[in-house]
């Protein structure tokens, strides 16, 4: 079935939503987007996924983006789509189309929703660590922006060594996150997952796993990750997803206790509330 896409406040066939080929979006990925879950046809988080759009626009000093109309888009869209167990939600804005080089256009900005079923993930993630480093005092760090050219790179590299993420250290040598996701560790019995001032995203997954089940923020070197006692992503289609192996090193356990305990009290509170 072809589910009806979004595009500056109307809806459109899929094979009729276009944007402009000289959309810098597509041009020098001066953009930036939100993944949002849906489950049985509503969308989770919605409220946390439009702010840090926002957010993500301030940083590039895009203009701001009508999160009223972007949410009006999103309902549409869901109420178009089959109720899929799982969906995935692709908010993207950009600066519009522009010139060929990099300076902006004028005119105007593009805005999309798109949604599309999503399988589940895996029970457990093989990583495998990038030699590339995040960098965690890029002008687009912690910015989740449409230049993911990074992260297509990275994760193809993890993937032809079997892994199913990569994982980016920063500049400094510590632990950042995945390509699509942050991460979190346990060691001496403690939960631990790196700072925001890593470079990595501010994952609306992370922020809810923190507050609900715990752990702290702190910056540890990567080497950490080999030793860890057991480890996780968190990603809003993912969830809490539990790490076996870090470059073919098998953890000790994959889920762990804690690992366990945070996916039993994710999967309760975020069905308890559909916007936290
Ligand atoms: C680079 C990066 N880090 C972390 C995450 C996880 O963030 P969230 O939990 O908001 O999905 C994402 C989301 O796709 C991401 O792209």
């Amino acid at each position: 079935m072809s589910v009806p896409i979004w595009v500056n406040g109307e809806l459109y066939e899929p094979d009729k939503a276009v944007v402009s080929v000289y959309d810098h979006g597509l041009m020098v990925g001066d953009g930036v987007f939100e993944t949002v879950k849906a489950v049985n046809g509503e969308s989770f988080a919605l409220t946390r996924h439009l702010d840090r759009l926002a957010l993500s626009a301030k940083r590039m000093d895009l203009p701001e983006p009508d999160l009223a109309a972007i949410a009006d888009g999103v309902r549409r869209c869901l109420a178009a789509a089959p109720k899929w167990p799982l969906a995935r939600i692709r908010i993207t804005y950009t600066s519009g189309p522009g010139p060929l080089g990099s300076d902006r256009g004028s005119a105007g900005t593009s805005a999309i929703a798109i949604v599309g079923e999503q399988a589940p993930f895996p029970a457990t993630a093989d990583v495998v660590v990038v030699p590339w480093p995040r960098n965690e005092r890029g002008a687009l760090s912690g910015v989740k922006s449409t230049s993911y050219g990074d992260n297509a790179k990275a994760l193809a590299y993890a993937k032809e060594r079997g892994g199913a993420e990569a994982i980016f250290e920063n500049l400094a040598g510590n632990l950042c996150e995945g390509t699509g996701s942050n991460i979190f560790f346990v060691t001496g019995g403690r939960l631990i997952t790196p700072t925001l001032s890593s470079g990595c995203l501010a994952g609306v997954t992370r922020a809810l796993a923190l507050e609900w089940c715990g752990g702290e923020e702190a910056d540890v070197p990567i080497s950490a990750l080999y030793e860890a006692e057991e480890a996780f992503l968190t990603s809003t289609t993912r969830d809490i997803q539990p790490i076996r192996a870090v470059d073919g090193k098998v953890l000790p356990q994959a889920p762990g206790p804690v690992t366990l305990e945070a996916m039993k009290v994710f999967a309760e509170r975020s069905a308890a509330d559909l916007d936290p």
